[in-house]
């Protein structure tokens, strides 16, 4: 159609009424939470950009296909119509089911890593990388130089440092790094793709040192988009074939289906080596359930067999990754630096540009954040060095490399209005950022801290 408006490709079936907290119940609301958005009460929120996680709407498909839920014990017709949706898309033999990402990832990290061991990748998501922690081994990252630039424009700002993969292989020694990943998109780097011919030179690596290869598959679908719409000699493929592609080249995936799964809870782990799949399943039984179902109830695999396809529609993904490209363009143009380009599932705002008189230890991406919240309802989420920087004994800390605030876009929830008034609310915080003040952290866990630590404005 000659049209330049891409609209939403969906009508709407049925509503969730938002609420409308006033500025006073938003200032009550983030003290008592101590500064940390996750301690708000979702009611406190007016639009929540918190994450894209199991926070999307479901299709009238995926609805119908939950009444077909079969909630059998063993072998329910639900497990294996959601096997043969991830087997079609994967092309691996061995599917696991799991309740969501970070239990296929602990359940594959205690069967292949052991203390002192190394697992590189471009970059752990937190959960990958506090997993592997609680191995007692070491989460590397080795994003390219140009994925650690907010403001350089790349196609593939997610892709391995190449070069860095080998030296680290060479530096530890094979024997002591049991598996690569690589995280498509590369969620805590920007959103940023992984091209295939990046993969393909991943995937020769660890032939070359016998090293299995794993991708952290939670947006693939997204991935697949990208390529098509970057990698020379991909535009004609359709997404399926580039998923199919991209997943061929490696020997195992974990996965949240709670993002391009396209559900509101669940996850899997996929390989090929039917030995470490039947470790993984009798780890499963233990602490998820039966490997038909892996904590899942049979509705929740339907949900899932469906919306994995749902993902891999070309006009579902062109809506998709063009609403988070049309709120970033519209706050640049006010002059909001964010990541460049957008990323598929979230716009990161550069806090470090956005507030350079803040420095890392009192988090500005932190009080950006809540900024965003006070302002406008806004909720986002720090990813800067309240999520990765590293308390060292003496107190001090070694911040994170960037300090961003990613306000990610559920799927198939907001309209382009609520888009509109996110962006206002960003165009409103950053003409008042240089009145912006930082934070001190005053309570902290000891793993995954961002989502409970406490905090008290400077
Ligand atoms: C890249 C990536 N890996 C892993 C996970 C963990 O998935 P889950 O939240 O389902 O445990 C997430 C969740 O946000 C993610 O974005």
């Amino acid at each position: 159609m000659p049209y330049r408006t891409i609209i939403e490709p969906f009508r709407i079936h049925t509503v969730e009424p938002i609420d409308f907290p006033t500025e006073e119940q938003r200032i009550q609301a983030l003290e008592r939470a101590g500064y940390n958005l996750f301690g708000l009460h979702a009611d406190e929120v007016i639009i929540d950009l918190l994450t894209d996680s199991g926070t999307g709407a479901m299709s009238t498909r995926q609805w119908a296909g939950m009444m077909m839920g079969d909630e059998s014990y063993a072998g329910s017709r639900s497990y294996y119509r959601f096997r043969d949706s991830v087997a079609s898309i994967t092309g691996m033999a061995e599917v696991i089911p799991t309740h969501q990402g970070r239990a296929a990832e602990r359940i594959l990290f205690t069967v292949m890593v052991k203390a002192g061991d190394v697992v590189p990748s471009n970059t752990h998501f937190d959960t990958t990388r506090a997993n592997v922690e609680y191995q007692q081994a070491e989460a590397r990252d080795l994003v390219i130089a140009e994925g650690r630039d907010p403001s350089l424009i790349h196609p593939f700002k997610g892709n391995m440092d190449i070069d860095a993969l080998e030296s680290t292989i060479r530096e530890v020694g094979p024997e002591r790094i049991p598996l690569v990943m690589m995280t498509v998109t590369n969620n805590s780097g920007g959103g940023q793709p992984v091209s295939l011919e990046n993969l393909r030179a991943v995937r020769e690596v660890c032939d070359r040192f016998e090293i299995p290869f794993f991708l952290d598959a939670c947006r693939f679908a997204e991935n697949s988009w990208f390529i098509k719409q970057r990698e020379p000699g991909y535009e004609h493929k359709t997404p399926r074939e580039i998923a199919l592609e991209m997943f061929a080249l490696a020997d195992g995936c974990t996965m949240s289906a709670k993002k391009d799964g396209m559900a509101n809870i669940g996850g899997f782990l996929a390989l090929n080596d039917p030995d470490i799949a039947q470790e993984c399943r009798n780890l499963l039984i233990l602490t998820e359930g039966f490997p038909t179902y892996g904590g899942l109830a049979g509705y929740d695999l339907e949900a899932i067999a469906t919306g994995l396809n749902e993902a891999l529609e070309e006009g579902y993904l062109q809506y998709r990754i063009r609403s988070t490209e049309y709120l970033a363009e519209k706050v640049n143009r006010a002059g909001v630096p964010t990541v460049q380009p957008a990323g598929g599932h979230a716009v990161y705002l550069d806090a470090k540009a956005l507030l350079p008189h803040i420095p890392p230890s009192q988090y500005p991406a932190q009080a950006l954040a809540c900024a965003l919240y006070l302002e406008g309802g806004v909720r986002g989420v720090e990813i800067g060095s309240v999520m990765f920087g590293k308390p060292q004994p003496d107190g001090s800390e070694i911040p994170a490399p960037m300090e961003l605030v990613r306000l990610a876009v559920p799927r198939r929830t907001y309209t382009q209005s609520h888009i509109d008034f996110v962006g206002e609310v960003m165009i409103a915080v950053g003409a008042r950022s240089a009145e912006l003040r930082g934070l001190r952290m005053v309570e902290q866990a000891p793993w995954l801290r961002h989502f409970t630590a406490r905090f008290e404005p400077l």
